[in-house]
């Protein structure tokens, strides 16, 4: 797979593409990750990016051109464009895995208090990540990216991502490790009897109990 990101922040991406599993993923190219400056792409003498709103107004807005010629130049018939915006459709596991199987992502981060509404003419998805406005789209970008590149065969163990939460619309069941008693906190008898059948049963237990306690909701997705 292979993930082009449109920002006005490439700084921001330099810690997140060079620690664990997404460096990882890259050094063993089961991903290429490629930021680029919408600045770049302006045809501004003086590279602006933004302007004022027509009709007044705070704050600057992103012009079209950059993002236009950006994805001119990015796309191809594998490209799957995503905007990041609050107004997007919320993130979920399930997108998470639709988006693994794209050959080629696209994602623009929108910034300052908008962009051109005429750049939603070149998504075909836009994304919100949750009920809360960020400076930008750049971490927004970071989480999709992270979540998404997991799922690729062979970045993570295959076991390791079927029992994560929200498959099946469930939490995760509780997880334990040594010791046994911590300052007399102690882990379930089940999980130390070695009996793996009443275990797996336990977990999918609790995996219910946790989800209706914390989550209904999910018990009532499809
Ligand atoms: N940009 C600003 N806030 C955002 C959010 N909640 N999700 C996606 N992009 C954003």
């Amino acid at each position: 797979m292979k993930i082009d990101i449109l920002t006005l922040f490439p700084n921001m991406f330099d810690n997140f593409l060079t620690e664990s599993i997404i460096k990882r993923a890259i050094n063993d190219k089961k991903v290429i990750i490629n930021i680029h400056n919408i600045r770049d792409y302006s045809k501004d003498p003086h590279k602006k990016v933004d302007d004022y709103p027509f009709g007044g107004g705070e704050g600057m807005v992103l012009m079209p051109q950059p993002i236009f010629d950006a994805v001119e130049h990015l796309k191809t018939p594998d490209s799957y464009i995503i905007l990041m915006t609050p107004q997007g459709i919320k993130y979920n596991q399930k997108k998470a895995y639709e988006l693994k199987d794209k050959k080629h992502l696209i994602i623009i981060c929108g910034h300052y208090e908008g962009f051109d509404e005429r750049i939603r003419t070149l998504a075909d998805t836009e994304i919100s990540i949750g009920d809360y406005v960020l400076t930008g789209g750049e971490l927004a970008s970071m989480v999709v990216t992270d979540s998404v590149v997991r799922l690729i065969d062979g970045v993570i163990e295959t076991n390791s991502h079927l029992k994560d939460s929200f498959n099946n619309n469930l939490l995760d069941y509780p997880t334990y490790t040594r010791p046994a008693d911590y300052k007399g906190l102690k882990v379930p008898e089940i999980l130390l009897s070695g009996h793996h059948e009443n275990i797996n049963m336990w977990r999918h237990e609790q995996q219910l109990k946790r989800t209706k306690e914390r989550r209904p909701d999910l018990l009532e997705e499809d």
